[in-house]
């Protein structure tokens, strides 16, 4: 045994950028000096994975992983030491130098080092009797030139040719002096007869292009052999965890800043033939964790194309979901009717394939809708049906609150529902979620007033461009988690959740315009209505949603800067001492001034609907708004003359 010179070793270490390393697998983006992505180290759907170019170092905070760039390629492709650094000096060109080696090689890496060896060896012997003999040449190669595959994409995914006789590869693998046992344990001998016989062969690469498992087609329609077989699972080949073609897209999915997402060998080649490259293929089985992760390290967009019959679109929507739960923009595309990616790209060229992409794919939740349209007539089936797509909604993550909330709209308008309804079955699927989720980890499940998520619509609603409350709300909030159980007024004993809840009428909640404000505010009432306690802390430390957790710590931590709108609405900044010192003047106004905005946003809107309703002469209608109005008036006044503040 030899192995790498030390100065080699020291030379790639040098050269080594931890950042080009990971950034091979793992989508960076910018965090300060470091960068960040998706740990490519267990399953993780928000980047916890920081990498640091000047210290040369990456580490995960999710699950504790970290090291330098050889271990990073050790550990990503399950390579041993000299294996890593060999990686390396490929990628930068440094020439290695060995000496002789006679420490004891550690057993798992030289199994792992024959068994890389002994799947290249067949890679190699298939694509051999493909190019080089008569019999791969005339059944192999012909069958692949029918199928439109050329040269330069047969060369490019190493296809190859398993020939008729039954233990030629076993054979071929004895001549070289290869263990048989490791035939056996890659699948590739059963019996001591080769596993792959009579078929052409697609060998299944990595990400960094290693062979770990090929699929074998049969070449005749005959049969009730199936058509394609493969490796089983073996120390090398996860299944779940690979897609096919990843090797070969993974630049091109970089570039194109999407993936396409087939569901066939045949499909990939035709496709990266012609020269739609950024594509890999499910193999036929619905999606797993392991191969979305793959892909969320790549890229956000992932474009599907299905086979243009319907039967599994249904099923397919189902299997995709798991796309959304990764917070993946989908859409997806239908072809015609009897065509599949390879046979229509065959056809039509990759230009005009990608003009229809383009022009036909949809939205996932999108085309979830327009699957269910024709259910909407009768009642029972629309009832059904909205269930459905909710449902497909509610798998985008809660911290997605613009995109689910956008859906919904989407969805409300599409279907004729309300969007309270929508709403309030979203809310109640993220709790039997959490719930199950709370289960599954053996913790107590949360408190009945679960997580809101996207905002409740106002009446008849602040239009879009509206001025939005959220320094106010955060301000109410602010108070409520640092003052709760501070006394209020020392005759009567209250406090300032007691001052609090006693002025803030439960409408007040369907006006809110932060969401997450608006949840804390929800879970703190319903806490105070059955008597618990206003812990800061739970929300700080235990609450279930990141999002609540978060929006305490940013409001607790940014003490100093407590209430940045007040100068802006015109708050006696001045004379304001540091709400520590006076938390019963900032309480109060703090729910005077949310309030407030809330009367006058109302007032806006009352009095345009006046408008309206006096056009249409409605006289009913103008009547009662004129009381509310009045009313609203009244207390807009009582507001700001209690605050101090003039408002014209
Ligand atoms: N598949 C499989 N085993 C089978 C059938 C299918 O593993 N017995 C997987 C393969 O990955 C295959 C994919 O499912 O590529 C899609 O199957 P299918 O559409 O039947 O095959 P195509 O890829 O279209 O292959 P071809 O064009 O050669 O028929
Ligand atoms: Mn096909």
């Amino acid at each position: 045994m030899s192995r790498i010179k030390i100065e080699t070793e020291n030379r790639i270490k040098e050269v080594a950028d931890i950042k080009e390393v990971v950034e091979d697998f793992v989508k960076l983006r910018r965090r300060g000096a470091n960068w960040i992505g998706l740990c490519p180290f267990h399953h993780e759907k928000t980047p916890s994975f920081n990498v640091s170019p000047s210290k040369g170092i990456f580490k995960c905070f999710g699950c504790g992983e970290a090291g330098d760039a050889v271990s990073f390629v050790m550990k990503h492709e399950n390579l041993s030491y000299p294996e890593a650094l060999r990686y390396l000096a490929r990628k930068y060109g440094i020439e290695i130098e060995e000496e002789e080696w006679d420490d004891e090689a550690r057993a798992r890496q030289q199994r792992l080092d024959s068994l890389y060896l002994v799947n290249d060896f067949a890679r190699e012997f298939f694509e051999h009797n493909l190019h080089e003999t008569d019999e791969g040449r005339s059944i192999g190669l012909s069958y692949f030139r029918q199928r439109g595959f050329r040269e330069e994409i047969i060369r490019k995914y190493q296809l190859g040719y398993a020939p008729r006789q039954r233990d030629a590869l076993v054979q071929a693998a004895r001549a070289k002096g290869y263990n048989p046992e490791l035939l056996e344990a890659l699948g590739l001998m059963r019996n001591g007869r080769d596993f792959f016989v009579d078929r052409v062969m697609f060998p299944i690469h990595n990400m960094s292009g290693k062979v770990i498992a090929f699929a074998g087609r049969i070449l005749r329609k005959d049969a009730k052999a199936p058509k394609y077989i493969n490796s089983p699972e073996t120390e090398i080949y996860h299944k779940s965890r690979i897609l096919y073609g990843i090797h070969q897209a993974r630049g091109a999915i970089r570039r194109e800043g999407h993936v396409i997402l087939v569901e066939g060998y045949t499909d990939v080649l035709s496709l990266a033939q012609e020269g739609i490259r950024q594509v890999v293929a499910s193999s036929g089985t619905s999606l797993t964790d392991g191969q979305v992760h793959l892909l969320k390290r790549l890229t956000e967009d992932v474009w599907v194309i299905y086979d243009g019959d319907a039967a599994g679109v249904q099923a397919a929507i189902r299997g995709l979901g798991l796309l959304l739960e990764y917070d993946l923009n989908v859409r997806v595309v239908v072809l015609p009717e009897g065509e599949d990616p390879d046979s229509f790209v065959q056809k039509e060229g990759g230009e005009r394939f990608m003009e229809y992409v383009r022009a036909e794919s949809k939205d996932l939740v999108l085309f979830h809708l327009s699957q269910v349209q024709d259910r909407l007539r009768d009642p029972i089936e629309k009832t059904k049906a909205v269930r459905e797509v909710v449902e497909t909604i509610a798998r985008i993550p809660q911290s997605s609150k613009l995109k689910r909330d956008q859906y919904l709209r989407e969805c409300a308008r599409l279907m004729d529902v309300g969007l309270e309804a929508l709403i309030y079955e979203l809310n109640r699927l993220d709790r039997a979620r959490l719930r199950k989720e709370a289960r599954k980890q053996g913790v107590d499940p949360a408190p009945q007033a679960g997580p809101e998520v996207v905002k409740r619509p106002t009446r008849s609603g602040p239009t879009p461009a509206a001025e939005t409350h959220e320094t106010q709300e955060r301000d109410l909030v602010r108070v409520l988690l640092t003052f709760a159980d501070k006394p209020m007024d020392p005759e009567s004993g209250d406090t300032v959740a007691d001052f609090i809840f006693a002025n803030f009428e439960p409408v007040l909640l369907d006006l809110m315009d932060d969401a997450v404000a608006r949840q804390i505010i929800e879970e703190m009432l319903s806490r105070y209505e059955a008597g618990q306690p206003l812990d800061t802390r739970y929300f700080l430390q235990q609450h279930p949603d990141e999002q609540v957790r978060r929006f305490a710590a940013d409001l607790l931590f940014a003490e100093d800067d407590y209430s940045p709108g007040w100068d802006r609405h015109h708050m006696p900044l001045v004379t304001q001492p540091p709400p520590e010192e006076n938390h019963v003047a900032d309480a109060e106004k703090a729910l005077l001034n949310f309030k407030l905005r809330k009367v006058i946003r109302l007032l806006a809107q009352k009095t345009r609907e006046l408008a309206e309703a006096e056009k249409r002469g409605e006289e009913k209608q103008v009547q009662t708004l004129l009381q509310q109005v009045a009313a609203l008036q009244k207390a807009k006044i009582e507001l700001a003359r209690a605050l101090g503040v003039v408002v014209v």
